[in-house]
């Protein structure tokens, strides 16, 4: 069965990507929606069960406690469409609010198919939920899902578990005006995202003791190795967190031990890494509580309601477009 990337135009593309972020001068870097096949969707289950990261637990907490809430905030008919659903878990408690309301559909949309896998397998079970998956990049998705709208209905984009917080700040707003392109006002786009915490906290959150964030940042190398015919050594990369407290973010490198020269053939490319070097893997933007209101501003939004988590603080917020 296959578990990754296989058909030649994603493995072109993704050579293409790895190609020109190890290959520019200056800070190396690899994208991290890639982090995400079969073996990293797994690992990130793995990690929103460890005590040190808890802001997947936030947004299902959030989302539970307010789903009626807000449903009611999104007049019906609505077709639900998720950027990035993962497994589906957190969505479920929205989901089953919507159901009761009336039958909706519902369309996933992810690159990763075993995350699609995952979500169709959890979700199935709720009565009056149609799940319609895409395995698409988010716009292209979004944009199917708009162009099948009835006149009448509205759309709801899901954009949960601070995933926006990939992006940097001006890249994030953009992201967000590309969403609002797709949308007619009225329409609602729920944002999760996480609010900044004492550094600590969020170095152990990205750095955990069973050292399961770093199997999952290594994982996108042994991806590398598998897809593109590479010769990374795995054990040659250490896990390295920091947070940038001027661009309030967390990031994840690959620090290399000792220098060396890796051949990625399915690239046509050879790239040597000096001892101590870093490839940039992720980065996790955290935002002050007023944050999301001016980005939806910024955006062609409203954000007309926030509901945040006290015990691991997180914001879910509503942003309708205008
Ligand atoms: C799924 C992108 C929100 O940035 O917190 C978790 C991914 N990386 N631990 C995050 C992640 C390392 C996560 N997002």
């Amino acid at each position: 069965m296959p578990t990754g990337t296989t058909d030649e135009s994603a493995v072109a593309e993704f050579a293409a990507d790895v190609r020109s972020g190890l290959g520019r001068p200056g800070q190396k870097e690899l994208p991290s929606k890639y982090l995400y096949d079969a073996i990293g969707s797994a690992l990130f289950e793995v990690i929103s069960l460890l005590p040190e990261y808890g802001v997947t637990r936030a947004d299902e907490r959030v989302l539970r406690q307010h789903a009626a809430e807000i449903v009611a905030r999104v007049p019906a008919p609505v077709r639900v469409a998720e950027l990035g659903s993962g497994t589906g878990r957190k969505t479920r408690s929205l989901l089953e609010a919507f159901a009761r309301r009336e039958p909706t559909s519902y369309f996933p949309i992810e690159i990763s198919r075993a995350a699609l896998r995952m979500c169709r397998r959890e979700l199935s079970d709720i009565e009056s939920i149609h799940i319609v998956g895409f395995e698409r990049e988010y716009l292209d998705g979004l944009r199917e899902v708009a162009a099948g709208r009835e006149p009448e209905e509205r759309i709801l984009v899901l954009f949960l578990g601070s995933t926006i917080g990939n992006f940097d700040r001006p890249a994030g707003v953009e992201f967000l005006e590309q969403v609002r392109e797709i949308l007619e006002a009225g329409d609602a786009l729920l944002l999760g995202t996480d609010l900044e915490k004492p550094v600590a906290q969020l170095v152990e959150g990205y750095d955990d003791p069973l050292g399961i964030t770093a199997a999952f940042n290594r994982n996108l190398l042994a991806r590398v190795n598998r897809e593109l015919d590479a010769d990374f050594d795995l054990q040659g990369y250490d896990h390295v967190v920091r947070y940038d407290p001027e661009e309030r973010r967390i990031e994840m490198h690959l620090r290399a031990r000792y220098t060396q020269t890796v051949t990625i053939a399915k690239a046509d490319f050879t790239v040597m890494i000096r001892e101590g070097e870093t490839i940039w893997t992720e980065s996790s933007h955290k935002y002050s509580r007023w944050e999301p209101y001016r980005m939806a501003k910024q955006s062609g939004f409203g954000c007309v309601a926030q509901w945040v988590d006290e015990e691991w603080p997180f914001a879910e917020n509503l942003l309708i477009a205008e």
